[in-house]
């Protein structure tokens, strides 16, 4: 499928940069919510990844007139049921800060031997009703004991990726975006488009 333009709606200027240098190398002209930046990130009311990255898509798209991606992304943890999951951004309360997402999901993980746990990330390419697409990417790995790593963003101090010895935070972005949950999603998603 080829387009002509397209929006990524998201304001975190971590997500737009991965998702620009995946996406790089098509001549599709590419914006984002900076380029509006009257337009407030739209509200994650679902249940489920899918949900969310359908409702952000489909939002920026119709305000813009133009197909739009969206990506909502959680962080599944197997001893804790599947915790924080979609709750990911808001895991330690409503003003929740990366630095106390980290900090509760050390505090849950206490005591607890089994770390293991899950990035999944789903895009929704929404164009127009019903011509919409999802991609899901999924990195498996562990929790850590305590932080390791200044680079990258949200939980990536505390998830060491499978057969990894770094953890998300001490990967460059380059090493990061060759593995990650949503290059793998955003790889489905440039297969499409070629
Ligand atoms: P979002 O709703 O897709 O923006 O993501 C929800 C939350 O998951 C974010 O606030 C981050 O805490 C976390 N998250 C999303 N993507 C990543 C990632 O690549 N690394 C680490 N944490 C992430």
């Amino acid at each position: 499928m080829k387009l002509e333009k397209l929006v990524i709606a998201s304001n975190n200027g971590h997500k737009i940069e991965e998702i620009s240098s995946i996406l790089s190398g098509s001549e599709m002209k590419i914006f984002s919510l900076k380029d509006f930046p009257e337009f407030p990130d739209p509200e994650e009311t679902g249940n489920t990844l899918e949900e969310n990255s359908l409702i952000k898509a489909k939002a920026v798209s119709e305000k813009f007139n133009m197909p739009a991606i969206a990506d909502d992304t959680g962080l599944f943890v197997n001893a804790l049921n599947g915790e924080p999951g979609v709750y990911s951004a808001r895991y330690s309360g409503e003003n929740a800060t990366y630095e106390s997402n980290c900090q509760k999901l050390l505090d849950e993980l206490k005591d607890k031997p089994d770390r293991s746990a899950e990035f999944r990330s789903v895009i929704c390419l929404y164009i127009n009703e019903p011509e919409k697409y999802f991609f899901e990417g999924i990195v498996k790995g562990s929790i850590i004991n305590e932080k390791r790593g200044e680079k990258g963003f949200g939980y990536d101090p505390l998830f060491l990726p499978l057969h990894s010895e770094k953890t998300f935070a001490e990967l460059t972005g380059e090493e990061k975006n060759k593995i990650s949950h949503r290059s793998l999603a955003l790889q489905k998603l440039k297969q499409f488009f070629d």
